[in-house]
């Protein structure tokens, strides 16, 4: 079984991108550190800057080989009526994940539009947010 983990926007800016919120680990660092983690686990990694690149993503995605889906939907958590439509249109398992605590941060990242289609969400551990939603699919039989 495969696990898609699916970065939004600006997530290609990791590292360089608010530290002091984010961290210093790059989406590479990222990758190559989960690799490492879960080396029994086929992970493919996308990241997609726009919400067409997300959903194709997704639609792509569902199929018998996934077992899941780790997708940090990023600023389109808060706003996306069709990614959240996209979610809702494939049986993959989706668990959504973000890097910060979001609750702790600005109101209007208090409100999640997926958070209700997926089986899960993970937030407020930093890269580590990743490795608890991949490890969920991996400990699944
Ligand atoms: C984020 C939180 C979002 O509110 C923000 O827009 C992001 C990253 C996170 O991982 O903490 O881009 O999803």
């Amino acid at each position: 079984p495969a696990v898609l983990v699916l970065n939004g926007p600006n997530l290609n800016r990791l590292g360089i991108r608010e530290p002091e919120i984010y961290g210093a680990m790059t989406l590479a660092d990222l990758e190559t550190g989960l690799r490492a983690d879960f080396p029994d686990l086929t992970l493919r990694f996308e990241q997609h800057n726009s919400e067409a690149g997300l959903i194709d993503a997704l639609h792509a995605a569902d199929t018998v080989e996934t077992a899941g889906i780790v997708l940090n939907a990023a600023g389109y958590t808060h706003t996306s009526v069709v990614l959240r439509d996209a979610i809702s249109s494939i049986s993959t398992p989706v668990v959504e994940v973000h890097i910060s605590n979001v609750y702790a941060r600005e109101s209007f990242r208090h409100t999640s539009l997926i958070a209700a289609v997926c089986s899960g969400v993970i937030a407020g551990f930093g890269v580590e947010s990743y490795r608890m939603a991949v490890r969920h699919f991996a400990d699944r039989p």
